[in-house]
Order: C-alpha cells, then sequence, then structure tokens
C-alpha cells in the first residue's frame, strides 16, 4: 500500500496548533478519499478480495477504541444501510478478554488511525489465530495492524500530529461510506445503487467548508458557554448521540471540562441530577423523528436551569437555535455535525489556557494495553 505523505503536511504553517489545522483538512480529506476510491467513470473501487470476503460475511465486528470507536457507531447506519450487513461496534480492551459469542461468517474491521494501538492488536492477533478475515482501516500504512490484517484501506488523511483527532475521524466515516456503497453495489441493494458517493460525499465536504468558516461564531460560543464551566454535556438520539460522544471526548480531553455524551432520552434516568443553574447542555439534532424529542428534553434540562445550546440541521432549525448545519445526505450528516463540537472544544482549550495539541496524560499512540 502506498501512502501520499507530503513534507509540507508535518509543517504547522501559519496555524497556531495542529487542531486547527487538522480541522480545516477535512473537506480535502473527503475529497482526495473520492478520488482515491473511485475510478475514471465514477465507480466506486475496493479491492477484488477484500470485496469478495465481504460479500460472504454475515456481520461485522467493528473493533477500535476512543474517537476511532466512536468513528465505528457514527458509521455503522451507513453500512446496515447501504450493505445490509449488521454491524456491531466494541472497545478494543473489553473485546478481547470478553470476547461474544460471534456470528457463524464474522468479519472484523480495526479502526485504527495510527495503526499501533496495542488495544485493538491484541483483538487482532486473537482473531487471526481464529482464521477470520479482517480489514485495518488506517493513516499509516505501514503499521503493524495494517501489515497483520488480511486487508487495509487507508484514510489518506495525512499525517495527523494533535493527540485530539479530528480528520481522522471524518476519514474513518468516509471510508466506511465508500465500502458500504461498493458492498451494496454489488448485492444490488436499491439504497446503494441509488447513493452517489461522489455527488454526497462532495456535498458533505462543502458543507464542512461552510460550518469551518464559521470559526468566530463557535469561538464566541466557546466563550460563552465554557469559559469557566466545570462540566457540559451533548445530548442527541441515534446518530446525534453517536456524534455527542465524539464531540464530548473532543471537549473533556483537550480543555479539561468533564464532558459526557449522552443519550438525550437518557438523561432523566439519572444523569439529570448533575444538572445545574448554569450547566451547558448542548443539543445535537439532525434526525426529523428524534428532533422534537430530543427539543423535549432539552426543555427538561431549560427548566432546571441549564445552559443550553442547539446545532440543528437547516431543515429542522427553529429560531433561536444557535448553530445551523447544511443539509448533506442522511448518512454523512455525522461528518458536518461533528464540526461545531470540534471548534467547540478547540477554541474552549484557547480560553481556558491549555497546550491544544498536548494535553496531560494522552499520548497519540497508545502502545500498551
Ligand atoms: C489514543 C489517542 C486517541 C485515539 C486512540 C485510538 O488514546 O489519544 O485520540 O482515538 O488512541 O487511536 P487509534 O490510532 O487506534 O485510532
Amino acid at each position: 500500500y502506498e501512502a501520499k505523505i507530503d513534507l509540507a503536511d508535518m509543517e504547522k504553517g501559519t496555524y497556531p496548533y495542529y487542531m486547527l489545522k487538522e480541522i480545516d483538512e477535512q473537506p480535502a480529506t473527503m475529497r482526495r478519499i473520492i478520488s482515491e476510491y473511485t475510478d475514471e467513470t465514477g465507480t466506486v473501487v475496493i479491492e477484488e478480495p477484500l470485496l469478495q470476503s465481504l460479500l460472504t460475511s454475515d456481520r461485522i465486528y467493528i473493533v477500535a477504541c476512543g474517537t476511532s470507536n466512536n468513528a465505528g457507531w457514527a458509521s455503522k447506519q451507513i453500512i446496515e444501510g447501504l450493505a445490509n450487513i449488521p454491524v456491531e461496534i466494541h472497545l478494543s480492551s473489553e473485546f478481547g478478554y470478553n470476547m461474544p459469542l460471534l456470528s457463524e461468517k464474522p468479519f472484523f474491521i480495526y479502526l485504527t488511525q495510527s495503526g499501533e494501538t496495542a488495544d485493538s492488536r491484541q483483538v487482532l492477533v486473537k482473531t487471526n489465530k481464529l482464521g477470520y478475515p479482517s480489514l485495518t482501516v488506517t493513516n499509516v500504512a505501514s503499521s503493524t495492524l495494517s501489515r497483520e490484517a488480511s486487508y487495509t484501506m487507508l484514510l489518506h488523511a495525512g499525517p495527523e500530529i494533535a493527540v485530539a483527532s479530528t480528520k481522522a475521524y471524518t476519514a474513518q466515516i468516509a471510508a466506511l461510506t465508500v465500502l458500504a456503497k461498493a458492498v451494496g453495489e454489488a448485492k444490488n441493494i436499491p439504497a446503494a445503487e441509488e447513493f452517489d458517493l461522489t455527488k454526497e460525499l462532495g456535498i458533505a465536504a462543502n458543507a464542512m467548508d461552510i460550518m469551518i468558516a464559521e470559526k468566530t461564531m463557535i469561538e464566541g460560543i466557546a466563550e460563552e458557554y465554557l469559559a469557566t464551566t466545570r462540566n457540559a454535556f451533548y445530548i442527541g438520539r441515534s446518530e446525534d448521540y453517536y456524534v455527542s460522544m465524539e464531540v464530548a471526548l473532543k471537549l473533556k480531553e483537550i480543555s479539561y471540562i468533564q464532558a459526557e455524551g449522552f443519550a438525550a432520552g437518557e438523561l432523566k434516568h439519572g444523569t439529570i441530577a448533575l444538572v445545574e443553574e448554569g450547566t451547558p447542555v448542548i443539543g445535537i439534532i439532525t434526525e426529523a423523528v428524534t428532533a422534537p424529542h430530543t427539543r423535549g428534553n432539552l426543555r427538561e434540562v431549560e427548566s432546571r436551569g441549564a445552559h443550553t445550546l442547539v446545532i440543528a440541521s437547516e431543515e429542522l432549525s427553529k429560531k433561536g437555535d444557535q448553530i445551523i448545519l447544511p443539509i448533506v445526505h442522511q448518512f454523512l450528516r455525522p461528518l458536518v455535525s461533528v464540526i461545531p463540537g470540534q471548534l467547540i472544544a478547540y477554541y474552549a482549550t484557547l480560553l481556558r489556557g491549555y497546550d491544544v495539541d498536548k494535553p496531560r496524560n494522552l499520548a497519540k499512540s497508545v502502545t500498551v494495553e
């Protein structure tokens, strides 16, 4: 496998931090993924043996840690919707020692930006011993997990330096969309045949650009909501919940604000007890069926003193919503809805005076179990 490493990628250039540069690079990464995985006729192409292996599998197990695990959650509906294969998401550190009963024809996907995470590798070693097919989706071509898995798909995101992962998350979702489209098309699944990957991923890339251009507004929001708070919550349902988990992780790992991403409907079953006067609760709303319910949950916390903020898709937005997301294909909403949360984490950290790229206690690549 060939990775294209541009030396300029290693430089921050005019950026104060790598994280901001990497957030900005996301639309270009989407466009690179389109060009890397489509041929001159626009057909989505993945390696033939990988395709064949997926066509005979009855269940996909995504195994990953941290942000990569969150990318797995955000991709579940895409793979199930386009390729019609059930998908389970597992934490590497749990899965290896507590393996569930597997389906007859399991296929393992290891999502790992670095390709070196020990927790994920220990599972791969086990599934290799059991003889199961595997795919590593990674940003690093020569990495250990890439070498040891049956197949590799590269993210083509360029080196990611900031400890808080941003462009790898969106690149993983895009790469799994490529995979899902290729498998679904080979199975003649109408949803996959109708899904125009080049067009939809292109629209999503443009929508990401629009959100990224809102930096000044988002910096103001970070100042208003997160300058002094001790804790914060992101809430949402289904895809919006998965994105909530990711942006809460972003916020806590670099700003040290105790942040949690929560299923909006589950809040009332315990966690709402933590809401007090001024607690920031940020709702992500991109899905019509769940929008009224999440709005209801926001009203519940507001009546208990929460300082609420809404990140909503344009078609579902209401007067007073602070952040409006451009409309994209339903499967690709996480690519866009994650961006305000990445920027909120970045600016909250700057405001609070911490090193954005090198948070305490964390490493970019964790090679111990
Ligand atoms: C470390 C990093 C996280 C990352 C996780 C998984 O903990 O600090 O940002 O999400 O490892 O890394 P991987 O390279 O396997 O995606």
